[in-house]
């Protein structure tokens, strides 16, 4: 089935359901996508530079107001669970629910800064793969600020939403992250990767050649200390730009990090990874620009070997799938390790005549070395969260 095809059937159910629950017809459709980094990792929260796309594949809502001031949301991929809570009284985390605590979140943010909401009911499901690093939470996050914002004509600009996301998930779900996922879920542009300076918010279009086609690799290698490992290296980088006097690393350059004295040693490795990466993204930006394939190959490999020898966030199951890719690709495609790290997915740009034999050679490979298999998913660039 197309992708449209798809969403239609997904939105039918969903309208089954929500009927079912609430006894009423939903008013409005929303969809919001999930993303994949093309290159610039553990940068954003460092006010530097990413690269990532939107992906055809999406959390979904149906949506209708309430008169009175409650939310209910059901979640049909969660056995249709069903969360209420009003906005007249303190917004609890559902501990027995984490999926409903990125709802709750937002709408506490919302509430927070002094938008005006009435209820709404919800219902929601996605086929962004979960727990991959593709961000079906911070497409979720986007989903419920928009499903407001649009019901209560709040005005919210696309930047914004992402800022309610990322600050619900900072305070309220209790993840670290920077803004990448839910700014490129907000505002990403079919067809093209967005270069997005984390610092200053800006975002710039950057057409991906029609000759490339993008190739996510999950690992489904079962992650372990997420949470922790990527608190820990935000932590390093903030040691690190503390030493120099910076609020952050984006206006240190590697020669006066090479001369520093005094640093730890750990440190001055992460921040050696968001230096070199910084400038990578902006010549990934450039290179994509050109279709210059031979260079796109080039920087995506040494941003691998940055995030596996500096940053330490690959395992071997993933440095495996990004070397045979490579092996096979040559100067003709890239590859490299997407997302926070510590397992998750691999992200390809590959010329047509090598999707297929790519995904064979890593199904013929993969599973005798690590006991694991991997999905693949062709992915187009898309565009951030609208009404459908
Ligand atoms: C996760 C976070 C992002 C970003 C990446 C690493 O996806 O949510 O903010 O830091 O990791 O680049």
């Amino acid at each position: 089935m197309s992708d449209t095809k798809t969403m239609q059937h997904d939105f039918q159910q969903l309208d089954a359901a929500f009927q079912q629950a609430f006894q009423a017809q939903p008013a409005q459709h929303f969809a919001a996508p999930g993303r994949v980094n093309l290159l610039g990792e553990h940068t954003d929260y460092n006010g530097g530079f990413v690269l990532p796309c939107a992906i055809d594949r999406h959390t979904l809502a149906a949506v209708q107001v309430r008169r009175t001031p409650l939310v209910r949301v059901l979640a049909l991929d969660y056995g249709q669970q069903l969360d209420t809570f009003r906005l007249d009284e303190p917004i609890e985390s559902n501990e027995a629910q984490p999926w409903a605590n990125y709802v709750r979140g937002v709408v506490q943010v919302l509430l927070a800064r002094g938008y005006v909401l009435g209820g709404m009911d919800i219902a929601l499901s996605g086929n962004i793969p979960q727990g991959a690093g593709l961000s079906s939470s911070a497409s979720l996050e986007v989903l419920i600020a928009q499903c407001f914002n649009d019901l209560y004509a709040l005005g919210i600009s696309r930047t914004e939403l992402a800022l309610i996301g990322q600050q619900a998930e900072n305070e309220f779900v209790g993840c670290m992250c920077g803004v990448m996922d839910q700014l490129i879920s907000a505002s990403g542009m079919a067809g093209h990767a967005l270069m997005i300076d984390c610092r200053s918010l800006e975002t710039r279009p950057v057409a991906i050649p029609p000759t490339l086609n993008i190739l996510i690799i999950d690992s489904n290698k079962p992650h372990a200390h997420v949470d922790g490992e990527y608190n820990t290296r935000r932590q390093q980088c903030e040691t690190a730009a503390a030493h120099f006097g910076m609020a952050s690393l984006r206006d240190l350059d590697l020669t006066q990090l090479a001369g520093a004295s005094g640093l730890d040693a750990l440190s001055a490795k992460r921040a050696r990874h968001v230096l070199s990466e910084n400038a990578r993204v902006l010549a990934t930006a450039e290179a994509l620009q050109r279709g210059d394939s031979a260079e796109l190959s080039k920087q995506m490999a040494a941003s691998h070997i940055s995030m596996r020898d500096d940053f330490e966030i690959t395992v071997p199951e993933i440095d495996w799938l990004v070397a045979t890719v490579q092996d096979y690709v040559g100067e003709r495609g890239g590859a490299r390790m997407t997302g926070g790290g510590f397992g998750g997915c691999v992200v390809a740009l590959l010329p047509d005549d090598a999707l297929v034999p790519v995904q064979q050679v890593i199904m013929a490979g993969y599973e005798a070395e690590f006991g694991l298999q991997a999905t693949f998913y062709v992915c187009q660039a898309s565009a951030g969260v609208s009404e459908v």
